[in-house]
């Protein structure tokens, strides 16, 4: 799959990976050009199309002669992270780009062709989107050519061991091979619904590593909500079962996805949810969830 031009969409929670999965396919891809990745969410909705597709000098006022993402991404891999975000207009030029191997720079009559591998990442759900006419359902089939869907940390507790283990060889470079954690501090780990998933566990890691300097990595070491999950809970489930019931983890991961849908607002996920904003609290307080987090 790497190493053909198909277009791939990743969808998936924040912090699951897309990203890291996305230059994991460039890297295996063979292409000789660079690997680019833009933010959709975070260009002026004015500028999109200059931003992406580039521009002829003088076709705003002081503008210089601008290549443009996708141009800059000829023979290698453009990331088109939170595709979710891209206005409507831009949606359909980009359709274009897609369907012809060429891109109409703002300002330039003639089209340029482009040697283009494209790979789209959000944690928004974009059939939804489509259902609700924001996204549109033409490029949503285009760039499905393979869709992957990372799942939630809180899904995959039995990649916990690989995932600490690569991550204590980032940060702790050659003293990883020394780092253990204590059973209280694992048992933590595997209870914790992890609603940031991997850069949560990252951030969490990171923290411990400095704080327990020579020794094992404990309780202590842990951030106060990961400590709490392991408290009072029963005993870690298998490697694989869900720590949840099966309504309950239902309830919750539609819960984690409003709240950063609506970045942590409680009284919109309310709202998202058709449930009162004090039922809300009290869940969030069940599952250990602090709005901050989502912002
Ligand atoms: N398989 C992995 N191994 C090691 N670290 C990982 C892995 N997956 C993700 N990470 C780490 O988790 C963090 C988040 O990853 P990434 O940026 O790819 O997530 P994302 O899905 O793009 O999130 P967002 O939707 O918020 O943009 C990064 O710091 C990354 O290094
Ligand atoms: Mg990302």
């Amino acid at each position: 799959m790497a190493r053909s031009r198909v277009t791939v969409l990743l969808q998936g929670e924040t912090g699951t990976g897309k990203e890291v999965m996305a230059r994991a396919i460039h890297d295996l891809s063979g292409r000789s050009g660079p690997f680019v990745a833009v933010n959709c969410g975070a260009i002026p909705p004015g500028l999109v199309e200059s931003e992406l597709f580039g521009h002829r000098k003088g076709s705003f006022t002081s503008a210089e002669d601008n290549a443009g993402l996708v141009r800059s991404s000829d023979r290698g891999t453009l990331l088109l992270d939170e595709i979710g975000d891209l206005p409507l207009p831009a949606q359909a030029a980009l359709l274009r780009v897609l369907q012809e191997d060429e891109v109409r720079p703002v300002g330039v009559s003639h089209p340029v062709k482009v040697d283009l591998r494209v790979i789209a990442a959000t944690h928004r759900d974009l059939e939804r989107l489509s259902r609700e006419e924001k996204f549109r359902t033409d490029l949503l089939a285009r760039l499905c050519g393979i869709a992957l869907h990372l799942p939630a940390l809180r899904d995959r507790r039995e990649d916990l061991g690989l995932l600490v283990a690569a991550i204590l060889r980032k940060h702790a470079g050659d003293r990883a091979a020394n780092i253990s954690l204590t059973a209280e501090a694992a048992r933590a780990l595997l209870l914790h619904p992890w609603p940031r998933n991997v850069r949560e566990l990252e951030k969490c890691l990171a923290g411990a590593v400095v704080l327990a300097g020579a020794g094992r990595i404990d309780l202590e070491h842990l951030p106060p909500d990961v400590r709490s999950a392991s408290e009072g809970r029963p005993a870690p489930q298998p490697p694989g079962e869900p720590a949840l019931d099966e309504q309950e983890r239902k309830l919750y991961d539609d819960l984690v996805a409003q709240l950063q849908a609506h970045h942590g607002n409680v009284t919109e996920t309310a709202h998202a949810m058709g449930k009162a904003r004090t039922q809300v609290q009290r869940w969030m307080r069940r599952y250990g969830l602090d709005p901050v987090s989502f912002r």
